[in-house]
């Protein structure tokens, strides 16, 4: 029976305490810590999570039942990710924490650095990998069945209010660690880099074009080059409405895409494009989607089976350290191009002044002052696209 802990007990963790529930055999929770202490009471009432323990700090938890935790789900804001990852995985705790894994590669590699000295397993959060359509599409590239990948179109299209960024740690870079690009496109940006590798250059524009109450950006658009000449277009925003999240890869047979379309065309005897297409090859296409099973499970609830599966196993989690950091690497590149105007080659070195914390803090630009601050909100989230139609 695999011992969970849960610190940050607020929004985005209903979906890990669901997650751990929906498996009652296989682990249990035996503790919710949040400096809030408060929340924890209400989640463990409201959801019969009998006999976890209530803290109000992760070290009085470690201190208190150190031994008797197996799992960690850091589910804080961004800024205190790395201190209590790697507290945790000090004090012998695997670990799951949420995206993004942290605001700089500075910390992602202290994470990694103590996953390694500990032992223990440390697992990043990005549940779109277990979602049935962004799994076809994965399972479609790397077929080579649509060739080599020319072009990639990653839509971010989120939407926010201007009153999102008023909860106390959000449209701070101190605190949030970035806006939109790390927060929300970081989702995709795991994606793309799943289906086509790490860029070698990227050229942004970073932008606030409509939240004035917060020094991070709003919008992103990010030009990434690969090897032999393929390129990737990324928008990441709050600013769009309707959210249509789409990510749409141009190979040399095929266009496909999540929501999932596919389109080949045939060039006629000049290469204009023939008002037929390749159905042959469409067809193989549609029939390989439809002839994958479903995933047992989805999104968090699959992620989180993924990791203790793992930990069951002692075999590696689907989506681990080197992941969230590669995530951080290409959202740190954008940000330093965006900030400095220039493009900016990978890998970023540690000698680069946005290697860390300070560095970051230090380099991007303050697009609006935070005003407001409000403890908390009420009310349901929700968590992207569906990428069925
Ligand atoms: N995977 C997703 O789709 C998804 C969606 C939303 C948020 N998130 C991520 O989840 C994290 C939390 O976001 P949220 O929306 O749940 O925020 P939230 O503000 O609703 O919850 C964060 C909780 O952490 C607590 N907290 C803050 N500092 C703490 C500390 N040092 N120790 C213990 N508890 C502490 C707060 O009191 C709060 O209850 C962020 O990293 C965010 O990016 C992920």
């Amino acid at each position: 029976m695999i011992r969970v802990a849960i610190v940050g007990v607020g929004n985005i963790s209903k979906l890990h305490t669901d997650a751990y529930l929906a498996f009652p055999e296989r682990c249990q929770i035996v503790a919710l810590c949040d400096i809030a202490p408060e929340k924890c009471e209400e989640r463990k009432e409201s959801l019969h999570i009998e006999g976890a323990r209530i803290f109000s700090s992760h070290t009085a938890m470690l201190d208190a039942i150190k031994g008797q935790i197996d799992l960690v789900s850091v589910c804080t804001p961004p800024y205190c990710h790395a201190g209590i990852t790697i507290d945790c995985l000090k004090a012998g705790c695997n670990v799951v924490v949420e995206k993004p894994m942290s605001a700089s590669l500075e910390e992602c590699d202290a994470m990694l650095a103590a996953e390694k000295e500990s032992g223990k397993v440390l697992a990043c959060i990005a549940q779109n990998r277990f979602r049935d359509p962004i799994a076809a599409l994965k399972k479609v590239v790397d077929s080579g069945m649509i060739g080599r990948i020319l072009h990639a179109q990653v839509d971010s299209f989120w939407w926010r209010g201007l009153h999102y960024y008023d909860l106390w740690w959000r449209g701070k870079w101190e605190t949030e660690g970035g806006g939109c690009t790390l927060n929300h496109a970081v989702h995709h940006i795991d994606m793309l880099i799943w289906m086509m590798g790490m860029p070698e250059k990227v050229t942004a524009v970073i932008s606030n074009a409509a939240h004035s109450n917060a020094e991070v950006e709003d919008v992103s658009v990010a030009i990434l080059q690969y090897p032999k000449g393929a390129l990737a277009q990324v928008t990441s925003s709050v600013i769009h409405h309707g959210e249509e999240q789409q990510l749409i890869f141009q190979g040399e047979k095929a266009r496909v895409s999540a929501p999932w379309r596919v389109c080949a065309n045939l060039a006629g005897s000049n290469a204009f494009p023939l008002p037929e297409h390749d159905e042959a090859l469409e067809k193989k296409l549609n029939d390989f989607v439809e002839a994958i099973p479903p995933l047992p499970h989805q999104v968090h609830t699959g992620e989180l089976d993924n990791v203790l599966t793992a930990l069951e196993k002692g075999s590696r989690p689907a989506i681990d350290g080197h992941d969230g950091r590669n995530t951080v690497e290409l959202i740190t590149a954008i940000y330093k191009s965006g900030a400095t105007e220039s493009t900016v080659k990978l890998p970023l070195s540690k000698n680069d002044p946005f290697y860390t914390v300070p560095g970051l803090l230090a380099g991007m630009p303050h697009f609006f002052e935070k005003t407001t601050s409000v403890k908390d909100f009420q009310g349901p989230i929700t968590t992207g696209g569906d990428y069925v139609k």
